[in-house]
């Protein structure tokens, strides 16, 4: 037998026991006439005591770091016991030893915490992925894969494959093409995500489809995203967006209670899109935390429970908020304490390109009931108290307020929310805050290309009483900048996100299922007919064929577990993941390929440039 126990495996309890044991070598240690090693595998650490007796052996044959090492000898309780260790009660005595390989010296030390940068971890990922740390990341994605399977097998979905090599399937990314030798000159495209097979799937009567999947997206990489991921994509038939949330939701907190011991009993709090827009600055509030923007220059209708804004700030001769298209206040809690150094740095943070702002304004809340402020001379006492009352901020916060335009302005103030909540710990990583997004904008306005595309995608079926605003109007815009005035861009779409911890994990909608909405959904986004049938002639086709309602949502896999994991990264969660610039350097891929590849498929290359 190749090994008696693992690793992990042995306690006091296996004491006088003779055992075989097979790993890596982590550490070597002599002392005097004998030798400690740590021995590693996937379970854990053993610690093996080589006496004098084998000490000629060993010199003959020195053991190095990761050398396969296969020992077999009793076990026997230490003296020093190691309270870090599930093992660490324990010791084997070696009898005898074979090195099964020899290993070149590392390039980096195989710990929790290496010397490896990124770079050269990523180069020997096969070395990587034997640390502890990253081996917990991937027990822990196979413990969602099989919570979400165990989920959703019990409630009676079918898990579905669906092709890699087929047509475009647009979901705002640009496609990963492959050149078919079969067909010359032509190429199939790597789907972004199943999107229209799981529609074709209901209207073959699957009614509950699922797919743990690969999808491919050819755009610009950040931490949370990567060229290939993976979606939990699911899709129902005889649904509406109601049923989709609540069987979602189950979803998640199965998810929650079997990988993490989580119950989250409550409902899992909703909001709609131009809430979340208005009162946090984004589109994936993190809602651990409060500090909830107010935007002085919008009228009370846009906010729950907020007096209109408008009337604190105007006519105080302050150019700065008078001129500004957009005033965005938040109070920071238990801030107002703040030295001049610490507001200062602040107001640098804010000035910071990727913010973007000219300057921070502030009104400090003072334990007193009194306010100080940088901008004391345009406000009174009375104005701040006003101010002060209407952002909810209590004696001893801070306020901070922004001003500049509307879309930048918003984004700083909802950075800033995030980085004021990061500095305060109000961010943490053991918290988990699920929120649905609700009513998002079916369309939206591209300047540049003048012309409207679907905010989610193009399957997505507007609100049922929006539909006529869209059959009856044509989408044509004759001066861009005043697309806001057109009646699509007050159209809303039966769409939704999860989002989790300021993350979205998850998005889908209630789809669009008869051949005429469909068409004029394509129309609007500027497709004429022949491009319709060209491209989705398929869709279109099937739709006529007793398509029966439906809806579905694609949960990121990756990004779920890294957030259940605690971390900001996916690629810690992803075997082996592609670099930020999509480069698997453990390959060095993409590559060139062979002049006799080239000559198979017909094609010559010629690059632009
Ligand atoms: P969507 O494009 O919103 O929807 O994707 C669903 C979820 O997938 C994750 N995600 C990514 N994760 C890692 N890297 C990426 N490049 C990446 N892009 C997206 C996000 C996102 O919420 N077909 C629709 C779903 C549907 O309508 O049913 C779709 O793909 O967490």
């Amino acid at each position: 037998m190749f090994r008696t126990h693992t690793c992990g495996e042995l306690r006091a309890s296996h004491q006088s026991q003779s055992v075989t044991l097979a790993g890596w070598v982590q550490t070597v240690r002599k002392f005097g006439s004998i030798t400690f090693v740590d021995l590693r595998d996937r379970y854990g650490i053993t610690q093996l005591l080589f006496n004098e007796s084998l000490n000629t052996e060993l010199e003959k044959t020195p053991l190095g770091r990761e050398f396969v090492l296969q020992v077999a000898g009793e076990v026997a309780e230490r003296s020093n016991k190691n309270l870090q260790l599930p093992t660490g009660d324990i010791e084997i005595l070696v009898q005898s030893f074979t090195i099964l390989n020899a290993s070149a010296t590392p390039p980096f030390t195989i710990q929790d915490d290496t010397d490896g940068g990124d770079d050269l971890r990523m180069k020997y990922r096969y070395l990587d992925l034997r640390r502890t740390a990253v081996r917990k990341n991937l027990e822990l994605r196979y413990a969602v894969n099989r919570a979400a399977r165990n989920y959703l097998h019990q409630q009676e979905f079918l898990d579905i494959e669906t092709p890699f090599l087929i047509k475009s399937t647009p979901e705002g990314a640009r496609d990963f093409v492959v050149p078919s030798r079969m067909n010359p000159g032509q190429f199939y495209a790597l789907p972004q995500s199943p999107q229209t097979f799981k529609q074709l799937l209901m209207v073959s009567g699957y009614d509950r489809y699922y797919q743990i999947v690969k999808c491919f997206r050819d755009e610009d990489l950040r931490a949370d995203r990567q060229p290939e991921f993976t979606q939990i994509d699911c899709e129902m038939a005889f649904v509406e967006q109601e049923d989709i949330l609540q069987m979602f939701e189950g979803l998640i907190k199965s998810i929650f209670k079997e990988v993490k011991g989580i119950e989250y009993t409550e409902s899992v709090q909703r909001m709609t899109w131009e809430e979340a827009m208005w009162t946090y600055g984004n589109d994936k509030p993190d809602i651990r935390f409060g500090m909830q923007l107010l935007n002085l220059k919008k009228p009370e209708s846009v906010y729950r429970d907020r007096t209109d804004a408008r009337a604190l700030i105007d006519g105080a001769d302050f150019k700065v908020f008078d001129e500004a298209e957009s005033v965005i206040a938040l109070a920071v809690p238990g801030a107002a304490e703040y030295t001049r150094k610490q507001t200062d740095e602040l107001t640098d943070w804010v000035k910071r390109p990727q913010i973007g702002m000219k300057g921070l304004v502030f009104i400090k809340c003072l334990a007193d009931g009194t306010f100080k402020s940088s901008v004391d001379k345009f406000y009174s006492e009375e104005r701040l108290k006003s101010i002060a009352s209407a952002c909810g901020a209590q004696p001893g916060d801070l306020i901070l307020i922004v001003a500049g335009p509307e879309e930048r302005t918003r984004k700083a103030a909802s950075e800033l929310r995030l980085e004021m909540g990061e500095r305060l710990g109000l961010r943490k990583k053991d918290e988990f805050k699920l929120l649905w997004v609700l009513d998002f904008p079916l369309f939206e306005y591209d300047e540049d290309g003048n012309r409207w595309v679907a905010r989610h995608h193009p399957f997505t079926a507007p609100k049922p009483l929006q539909i006529a605003t869209m059959i009856e109007n044509e989408p044509s815009i004759t001066d861009a900048s005043k697309y806001l005035d057109h009646p699509y861009a007050q159209i809303k779409a039966n769409a939704y996100d999860m989002v989790l911890n300021g993350n979205e994990i998850g998005g889908g909608s209630i789809r669009i299922y008869q051949r005429e909405l469909q068409e004029k959904m394509f129309a609007a986004l500027g497709m004429d007919k022949e491009e319709q049938q060209h491209k989705f002639g398929f869709l279109l086709g099937a739709f006529e064929y007793g398509a029966p309602p439906h809806g579905g949502i694609a949960f990121g896999f990756d990004r779920l577990c890294s957030i259940l994991g605690g971390s900001e990264s996916i690629r810690d969660f992803i075997a082996f993941p592609k670099n930020n610039a999509g480069r698997d350097v453990m390959l060095d891929a993409p590559a060139t390929i062979d002049d006799k590849q080239f000559d198979e498929l017909q094609i010559r290359l010629d690059l632009k440039s």
